[in-house]
């Protein structure tokens, strides 16, 4: 799924030289989950961004679903972003002057899918995320927990086969934050596969692998050997189900 072959990002300004990702061979098989750990600092960042397109690498190789995204230019990595990838942020990223429906409703926009259908599939996601009864809600008026549910059925409206996180539990007490982590499980129970940075231990030891960085570099990957299991209501392993399998 997620290949790279010294994947490397440099910022460079002036004379001096950030090398935030500093030649990565990776290797990640579709439906797994993933932890990415490290200091603050370490690149955890800016390799998620340039797996997700979000930022171009300046050396090394990297392909996702055997695509070529180095070889990408601007407006094929918009594209790809759009069509194959889902996104979740620490501070959730939620437009605040759009109610939650329409904030979910926006990748479908970009992908030109027809208004009823774009309606009708955001409100279904936002139930699946237990959601069905705030979608005319704005999000200063959600919990944290709330927003955060709401921007993955923002992430998911387009089925995506890889889910980024940049520390989605980052802003969440544990409780909330397990909560998320459970969607996560039930979604790559169903073969979505996941990259999560985080600074949690215990958030990790729910993903099936840990990839720890430093400096740019990667100390060690570690095997989950048994991976913590949140708890997750049986309807919303249901309802996430139905509607990853329900057309786009
Ligand atoms: N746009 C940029 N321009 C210059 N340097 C940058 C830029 N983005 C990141 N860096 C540098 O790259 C390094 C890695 O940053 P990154 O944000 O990936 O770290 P991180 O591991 O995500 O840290 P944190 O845990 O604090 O979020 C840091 O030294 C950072 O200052
Ligand atoms: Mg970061």
């Amino acid at each position: 799924m997620i290949k790279t072959a010294q994947l490397q990002r440099y910022f460079r300004s002036g004379e001096s030289c950030v090398k935030a990702v500093d030649g990565l061979d990776i290797d990640i098989a579709a439906g797994e989950f993933i932890a990415v750990m490290g200091p603050s600092g370490s690149g955890k960042s800016t390799l998620l961004y340039v797996l997700g397109a979000m930022d171009r690498p300046t050396g090394g190789q990297i392909s996702i679903n055997g695509k070529r995204l180095d070889l990408m230019d601007d407006q094929e990595c918009s594209d790809f972003r759009n069509r194959e990838l889902g996104f979740v942020f620490q501070s959730f990223h939620l437009l605040p002057r759009m109610t939650l429906v329409r904030n979910v409703e926006l990748p479908m926009l970009y992908a030109q899918v027809e208004a009823a259908k774009r309606h009708a599939r955001a409100v279904m996601m936002l139930q699946a995320v237990g959601l069905g009864d705030r979608f005319d809600h704005f999000p200063a008026e959600l919990s944290g927990g709330q927003c955060q549910r709401a921007a993955i059925a923002r992430a998911l409206v387009n089925s995506p086969a890889l889910l980024l996180a940049d520390e989605p539990t980052g802003n969440l007490d544990s409780k909330t934050g397990l909560e998320i982590i459970g969607i996560f499980q039930a979604l790559n129970r169903q073969g979505m596969t996941i990259v999560m940075v985080t600074h949690d231990e215990n958030m990790a030891r729910h993903a099936g692998r840990i990839i720890r960085m430093r400096d740019g570099l990667i100390e060690r990957i570690e095997t989950v050997s048994k991976p913590l299991q949140a708890v997750l209501p049986a309807e919303v392993e249901t309802s996430l189900r139905e509607v990853r399998h329900a057309a786009c």
